[in-house]
């Protein structure tokens, strides 16, 4: 494998467009949107088929487990899902009004002061399963405590991640099946991407030989980003501003004729549709189904209507992605942080992948500034 190191030939594309920066075995992108593989395995199936935790396995250890090893995977994680009481005190001053991906970030900050990874050749393994495990705790432990007061026991003994999410952010109220499998098969469409800004970002922190907290602290600055995983947010925001499918007709083509973006539309690599938005389209109608909602889906229908009629635009991920966990009751702020503790596998597969073939990555800038010029003493500036 060629190491990440910008081998490819140099490129004027903005934004790194079509550009490949290396070789990958952990995810392919069909390009034409038919497929994204992870490992060589269909989305399509393992979102019918896995859990999230399969999955993960899948991406750390390039293997489908067996029975066995995915129970004691399940097991591991279960065990790793307290916190230091130290990262819990910082959790409590943090401000409750603060935007959730920076208490994701603060708490993986810190997390890695308290558990430094010492030698990443031995450490690296458990370091990802630390942060699978515990980038839920983080999140709602602050979330618990600040809306509810309530310094909440983080590690539950439920074995799908799905579950022990809505079960700390209910507080243990009643959970279906349905939503369990819904938060489920999102975390799994949401897992990995191929070379994402924020997993490009964690490759480009690792190939510096960086900690993997480090490197996992600048993915999710990158992913907090509303182009990249801030849009599934926006796109929720955006959805609920209008009242009836022809509202948004008329409001989504006064937002293009004003130039605008449409939260939750296009892809810099699927051009001809996002295979996980289909899938999650699926889920948040039948969650809809289950709310009796008789507005929003039609809503977005029609947005994603008129996105392809006047800009042959296609939903993303993000799109339904919103939709599915506003069904699910999760607090609008907390859909980005949820594609965190999915893509954190994801992030953790390409760190390793990068240690394993390492090249620094730095690219090169074209100059396009003054050219030379002789220095100007203060008394004669203007
Ligand atoms: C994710 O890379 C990944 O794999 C990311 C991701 C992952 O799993 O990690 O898939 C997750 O980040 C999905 C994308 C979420 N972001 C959004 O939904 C934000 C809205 N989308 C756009 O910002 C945009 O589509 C991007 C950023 C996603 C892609 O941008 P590109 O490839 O740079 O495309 P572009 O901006 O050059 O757009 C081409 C044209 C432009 O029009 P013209 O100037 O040519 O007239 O399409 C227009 C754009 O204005 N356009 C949009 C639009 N997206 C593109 N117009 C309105 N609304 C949009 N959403």
């Amino acid at each position: 494998m060629t190491a990440v190191g910008f081998m490819a030939p140099s490129s004027k594309a903005s934004g790194l467009a079509g550009v490949v920066a290396g070789e990958t075995a952990i995810s392919a992108v069909d390009r034409e949107g038919l497929d994204l593989t992870y490992r060589g395995y269909s989305i399509r199936d393992l979102a019918s088929q896995a859990t999230f935790e399969e999955v993960v396995y899948l991406l750390l250890y390039e293997k489908l487990p067996t029975e066995e090893e995915l129970r004691f995977f399940c097991q591991d994680l279960v065990r790793q899902r307290g916190l230091p009481p130290e990262v819990c005190q910082i959790l409590e001053r943090l401000p409750g009004s603060a935007n959730p991906m920076d208490i994701l970030r603060t708490g993986c900050s810190a997390l890695g002061a308290f558990e430094p990874e010492r030698d990443p050749e031995r450490d690296q393994w458990k370091v990802a399963k630390r942060l699978v495990a515990c980038f839920p705790s983080i999140l709602l432990y602050w979330h618990r405590f600040h809306r509810d007061g309530q310094r909440i026991e983080t590690a539950t003994g439920e074995p799908r991640t799905a579950a022990h999410f809505l079960s700390l952010l209910r507080g243990e109220r009643e959970i279906s099946p349905l939503e369990v499998r819904a938060l489920d098969v999102s975390l799994i469409l949401y897992a990995e991407h191929e070379f994402n800004a924020s997993t490009f970002t964690c490759r480009t922190i690792a190939s510096t030989l960086s900690d993997f907290y480090s490197a996992v602290t600048g993915g999710i600055g990158a992913l907090r980003g509303p182009l990249h995983g801030g849009a599934n947010e926006a796109a929720m925001e955006l959805i609920l501003r209008f009242k009836t499918p022809d509202e948004a007709e008329e409001g989504i083509c006064q937002m293009l004729q004003r130039k605008e973006l449409v939260m939750g539309f296009g892809h810099r690599v699927y051009k001809k549709g996002d295979p996980r938005s289909r899938v999650l389209k699926e889920w948040a109608q039948k969650l809809a189904e289950l709310r009796a909602d008789q507005r929003l889906f039609p809503i977005c229908e029609r947005i994603e209507k008129v996105m392809f009629r006047e800009k042959q635009l296609y939903p993303n991920v993000d799109f339904y992605g919103a939709l599915t966990y506003y069904f699910l009751g999760i607090p609008i702020p907390m859909f980005t942080p949820l594609f965190v503790i999915a893509r954190v596998a994801g992030w953790s597969a390409h760190i390793m992948e990068q240690r394993a073939h390492n090249r620094l990555i730095r690219p090169m800038g074209e100059y396009v500034g003054p050219s030379p010029r002789p220095y100007v003493p203060m008394h004669a500036r203007s």
